[in-house]
């Protein structure tokens, strides 16, 4: 805490002074300075702002959010209260999203891509080289993705909450001008193993 206020306090003061040089009076405002829409002085409630707060509709009752592009990992629309750290003998997240039982708890099933290793076969060839999928590549950016299909959940899935995350209830502090250009389903649903090669020769 202290280190930080230290940093918002130099780099205003190095504004203040750059601003002041340029145009020959301070005019700029503490104020309007950064996120914190306070002078530097204030470390009343106004200054923290509001605290962070999550969807408290239980899984079941949630409604989902469109994707922030296409094939994103899609927000957590509902309560996770109790269902975390993910630990290796207890992933609640599996209990109603794996695709056997997700439609009998009206959850979205699991994607395929989280049942496949997209990591290449490799291997060094008689001449040194390294090969992937039994071919030397020279570039990787050259080479196509191969799902290699599992029958398991991949271990690189296990820990959802390294890329689903909650979406926090309170209004954006800075506002989000990109719009996305969805294919059919785009907004709502997911093909990122059909589509894993888009754009590669
Ligand atoms: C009790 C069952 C249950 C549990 C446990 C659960 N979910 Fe869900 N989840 C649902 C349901 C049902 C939905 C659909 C929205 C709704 O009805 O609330 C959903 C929606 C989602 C979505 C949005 C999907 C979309 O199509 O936009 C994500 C992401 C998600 N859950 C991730 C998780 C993660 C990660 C965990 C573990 C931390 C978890 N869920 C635990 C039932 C569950
Ligand atoms: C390494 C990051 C990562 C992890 C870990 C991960 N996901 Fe995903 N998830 C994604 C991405 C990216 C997508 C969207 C693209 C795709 O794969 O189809 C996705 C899509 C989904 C969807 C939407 C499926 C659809 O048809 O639209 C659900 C539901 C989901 N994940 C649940 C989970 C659950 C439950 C776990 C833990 C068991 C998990 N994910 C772990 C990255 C991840």
């Amino acid at each position: 805490m202290v280190l930080k206020k230290t940093w918002v306090g130099l780099v205003s003061l190095a504004a203040i002074v750059a601003v002041g040089c340029a145009s020959g009076a301070s005019t700029v405002s503490e104020e309007s300075l950064g996120l914190r829409k306070t002078n530097l002085y204030t470390e009343k409630a106004e200054t923290a702002g509001e605290a962070t707060t999550y969807s408290k509709a239980a899984a079941g009752s949630s409604k989902t959010f469109a994707r922030a592009f296409e094939n994103a990992p899609p927000m957590i629309p509902h309560d996770i209260e109790g269902m975390l750290p993910i630990k290796i003998g207890n992933n609640a997240c599996t209990g109603c999203h794996m695709p056997e039982v997700a439609p009998s708890m009206k959850a979205t099933p699991i994607p395929a891509s989280h049942f496949a290793s997209f990591r290449p076969t490799t291997a060094m060839g008689k001449d040194g080289r390294i090969t992937k999928e039994g071919k030397g590549v020279d570039n990787t950016s050259d080479f196509k993705t191969v799902a290699h299909k599992l029958d398991k959940l991949s271990g690189a899935r296990f820990n959802c909450s390294q890329c689903h995350a909650p979406q926090s209830t309170q209004a954006p502090l800075v506002g989000n001008t990109f719009t996305p250009d969805f294919s059919a389903n785009g907004a709502k649903s997911s093909n990122l193993i059909d589509t894993i090669n888009e754009g590669v020769q």
